[in-house]
Formats: structure tokens, C-alpha cells, sequence
């Protein structure tokens, strides 16, 4: 039995990373999987990827009107949805005395902003019963160097999260939080890790982990799916580190 039969699921950022690998789980276990993201030419790459009749719409999360088209599609195509993953997201990694407002506004905009705008758009058309995850990130609780402002922007989330599972619990629909460590994904090269640098920067951050390693993408996919589909039934509210043990050090 396919986990996700007869499921429709949103996921914002899903051309890429850990949003893509969640698109392709969710899909092959039986969703019906919309994306969503700024950069066309990748959406399309991503959706021949996905397959399984997957769709995207492009589009800027800090964008209201955004959301609203969003909403309109799901709403026009399938009626309603069952999972909406808030995962699109952003950092630049700066001392915060050196942090300009554009800087500011631009993760807050992207991280925070776009999700409760996201959710607050697609929550009517969430059936009875659905899942809400938002994407966080281990630096909202852990003080990493140069974090302050994306570690602010993703520990907002949380609340967020734990305010909306008391809000829609008349609905049955659970808001949890899913909170990677260090995922080799393509943001490592636009925090501006050169392809040269890369290998030494990645055993950096290893060397960080008690598991001696970044996380995969995949792996992160499996946890979404996990508190996408019913067997996260009794689960709500949470966040799920999944981060290899580097929150323990
Ligand atoms: N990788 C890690 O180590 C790590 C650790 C902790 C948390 N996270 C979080 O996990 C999430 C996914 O990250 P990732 O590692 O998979 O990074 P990624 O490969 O860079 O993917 C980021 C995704 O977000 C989309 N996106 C960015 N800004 C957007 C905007 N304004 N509007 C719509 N879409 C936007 C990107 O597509 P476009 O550029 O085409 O818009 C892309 O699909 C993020 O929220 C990130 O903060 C990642």
C-alpha cells in the first residue's frame, strides 16, 4: 500500500534540494504532488524528475499574490489538498553587525513571512485530517557563526507551527516542524562555497556531526513523509530533528 494514495500534496521549493527529493518520495508513494518556485527552467527538469503527472507553478514565496494563485490552482484542479510542506527557503550567512536590512527583509520575506503567508492561503482548502510541514533548520536552536538573522527567520516558524496545530485542531490537521542539520544540497553553493571549496567545506561541517557526515536529501524526504502520511498520526506540534546528532553537541 503507497503511503500518500489518493493524496494531493503542495511543496514549496520543490525543484531542488530537499523539497525535490520530498516531491519524488511523496509522488512514487502515490500523491499527486504539486510544486512550487521561482526559477522556471528547474521547475520543469523537477517535474520531468518527479513524474507521476506532478506540476509546478512558478512563483516567489514572499509574494501574497503568489499564494493566492497557489490556492486558486489546487482549488480549480483538485478541489483541495491533504499536505502542504512550507520548505523554500534562503540564507546568506553574515556577522550581524554587518547585516543590512535588505539582507534582513530578504530571509524574513522568504523564510518567515512566505511561510505563514503560504499557510494562511492554502489552510481553507487543507481537507479535514492533513498535514502541514514547515521546513526549519537546526541553527533556530543551535548558535552557529554568522546565523543570527536566518536562525531568527526559522525559529519563528516554530511558533507558528505550535500555534496553527491548536488553531486547526477542530479540523484534525497537524502542524509539525521539520528541522534538518547540514544537507548536501545546492545551498551549500549559494551560501558562495566555490565547487574548489566544497570538499573541504563539507568536511568541516562533517567533522561537526556526530554522524561524521551531512545529512542527504533523501533522508530528509523520509522524515517529511513520515509526518506527512498517517503513520505520524498521533504526532503533532513537533519539531523532528533531523540533523545526524548535531543538536546533542
Ligand atoms: N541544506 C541544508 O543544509 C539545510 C539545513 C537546514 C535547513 N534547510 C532548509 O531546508 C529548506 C530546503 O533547502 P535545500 O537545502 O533543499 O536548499 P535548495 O536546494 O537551495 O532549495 C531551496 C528551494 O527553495 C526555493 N526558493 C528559494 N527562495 C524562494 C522563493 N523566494 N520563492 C519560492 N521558492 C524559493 C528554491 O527554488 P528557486 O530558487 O527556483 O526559487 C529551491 O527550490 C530551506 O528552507 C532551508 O533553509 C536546509
Amino acid at each position: 500500500m503507497q503511503r500518500l494514495q489518493g493524496k494531493v500534496a503542495v511543496i514549496t521549493g520543490g525543484n531542488s534540494g530537499i523539497g525535490l527529493a520530498a516531491a519524488c518520495l511523496f509522488a512514487k508513494e502515490g500523491a499527486q504532488v504539486i510544486i512550487t518556485a521561482r526559477r522556471q527552467e528547474i521547475l520543469n527538469e523537477a517535474i520531468r524528475q518527479i513524474g507521476h503527472g506532478a506540476i509546478g507553478i512558478k512563483g516567489d514565496v514572499a509574494s501574497l499574490e503568489h499564494h493566492g494563485e497557489v490556492a486558486e490552482q489546487v482549488r480549480a484542479r483538485f478541489g483541495a489538498l491533504d499536505v502542504y510542506v512550507a520548505n523554500a527557503g534562503v540564507i546568506t550567512l553574515t556577522p550581524s553587525q554587518q547585516v543590512t536590512p535588505q539582507e534582513y527583509d530578504a530571509q524574513f520575506n522568504i523564510n518567515t513571512r512566505g511561510v505563514f503567508f503560504g499557510v494562511q492561503a492554502i489552510t481553507p482548502l487543507l481537507r479535514d485530517g492533513g498535514s502541514i510541514i514547515l521546513t526549519s533548520s537546526l541553527a533556530a536552536s543551535k548558535v552557529l557563526d554568522g546565523h543570527a538573522v536566518y536562525a531568527g527567520s526559522k525559529a519563528a516558524i516554530a511558533a507558528f507551527a505550535r500555534n496553527w496545530a491548536l488553531e486547526l485542531r477542530a479540523r484534525r490537521i497537524r502542524v509539525n516542524v521539520l528541522s534538518p542539520g547540514p544537507v548536501d544540497t545546492a545551498i551549500i553553493g549559494k551560501l558562495g562555497v566555490t565547487e574548489e571549496h566544497r570538499p573541504g567545506f563539507v568536511q568541516m561541517m562533517a567533522d561537526m556531526i556526530p554522524a561524521g557526515r551531512l545529512g542527504e536529501a533523501h533522508e530528509l524526504a523520509q522524515a517529511a513523509l513520515y509526518l506527512a502520511s498517517s503513520d505520524s498520526a498521533f504526532v503533532n506540534g513537533i519539531e523532528l530533528h533531523v540533523d545526524g546528532g548535531m543538536s546533542l553537541v
